[in-house]
């Protein structure tokens, strides 16, 4: 159901939930003090009770009354990086109204969104919002209100429509709290050499994710069509008819043990062009969205040789989640 921004609000207000754009993906937003529309939110999304919800402010200054505080590295980086694509993690007083956002953790992750939809949103409630990607948990994260619609729509869920998100993929998450340390939690389009670059001399970690990292424990990301890494020389043993997901570059450099007549047989569809990395990631989403709508048993996917910018590790993040492995 599309609403407008005011009408978001007045369902916010009263501790409803409702989905707003940011610059990453579409947010599934609820008062993050409410302790029903955090409730509502888990029941939308069908989250597992224990994963909890990223906290949205309009400012740094709205943040601090809510942290224990604000260390002298992470502030540096808000300043730098705020409102852009980036959360951080920070730490709770002992009594907080965001611990049902939280799930009881102290520790809590906080953004400032590029959206000036949802900056307003924020202004006009002067509560932080929580908002986990608006998607039902396991599924892709919507880029685009028809993508939330196909998805929550049967819930009767408010939907203020943005358009497309600029960047496509969820956040990077970071944790600098310690001093000389930035751990990069979740990949995303800020990544090590910006941070490097904004705080030299500071080692920043963006090494393999483990059980604490966001993300890690629960399968994300995945769209409704298995699909499974294939090599290129296996290309040849595809049946006719299979579902074959590639990038653009890709079908420039055909292994030669394919016959023509066997490339024409396939289903052929792709992700974009790997040297234009921003619409890979913006699309990225969409069009796996796209792909599980022709409803197939199963995709295949010869695994892209992305770059190493922080977009570019993002994108291979994102890809190597949605791929299943087999048994
Ligand atoms: O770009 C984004 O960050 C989007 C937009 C809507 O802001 N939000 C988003 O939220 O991606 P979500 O819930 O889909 O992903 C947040 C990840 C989850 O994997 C969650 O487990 C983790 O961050 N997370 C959130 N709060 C946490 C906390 N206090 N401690 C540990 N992990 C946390
Ligand atoms: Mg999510």
């Amino acid at each position: 159901m599309r609403v407008s921004l005011e009408q978001a609000v007045a369902s916010l207000r009263q501790g409803d939930v409702a989905v707003l754009p940011t610059e990453t993906v579409y947010g599934l937003a609820g008062d993050a003090t409410n302790p029903y529309a955090i409730a509502r939110i888990f029941e939308v999304k069908r989250r597992p009770a224990d994963n909890p919800l990223i906290c949205h402010f309009p400012s740094i200054h709205a943040i601090f009354p809510y942290v224990k505080n604000i260390p002298e590295q992470t502030s540096l980086l808000m300043e730098a990086l705020c409102p852009g694509p980036i959360s951080f993690m920070l730490e709770l007083p002992e009594a907080s109204p965001l611990f049902f956002a939280t799930c009881g953790s102290r520790q809590v992750i906080v953004r400032i969104p590029d959206h000036p939809v949802f900056l307003m949103a924020l202004e006009a409630l002067q509560v932080p919002l929580a908002a986990p990607s608006a998607n039902t948990s396991g599924r892709l994260s919507p880029t685009h209100a028809d993508m939330v619609e196909a998805d929550l729509g049967a819930a009767g869920i408010a939907v203020v429509d943005g358009g497309a998100c600029r960047v496509g993929l969820e956040s990077t998450i970071v944790d600098a709290r310690k001093k000389g340390l930035i751990r990069i939690l979740r990949p995303g389009a800020v990544g090590k050499q910006e941070l490097q670059e904004l705080l030299p001399g500071v080692v920043v970690q963006d090494g393999p994710a483990d059980a604490t990292v966001p993300g890690s424990r629960y399968r994300h990301y995945a769209p409704a069509t298995p699909v499974y890494c294939i090599s290129k020389n296996d290309l040849d043993k595809l049946e006719t008819g299979s579902l074959l997901i590639l990038v653009d570059e890709q079908l420039q450099d055909l292994p030669g043990n394919t016959s023509a007549e066997h490339w024409r047989s396939l289903h052929l569809f792709s992700l974009g062009r790997l040297a234009d990395p921003e619409d890979l990631a913006r699309n990225f989403y969409r069009r796996l969205s796209d792909m599980d709508r022709l409803q197939k048993d199963a995709a295949f996917i010869v695994f892209p040789d992305f770059g190493k910018s922080s977009l570019e590790k993002a994108l291979s993040d994102r890809l190597r989640r949605i791929v299943t492995l087999k048994d």
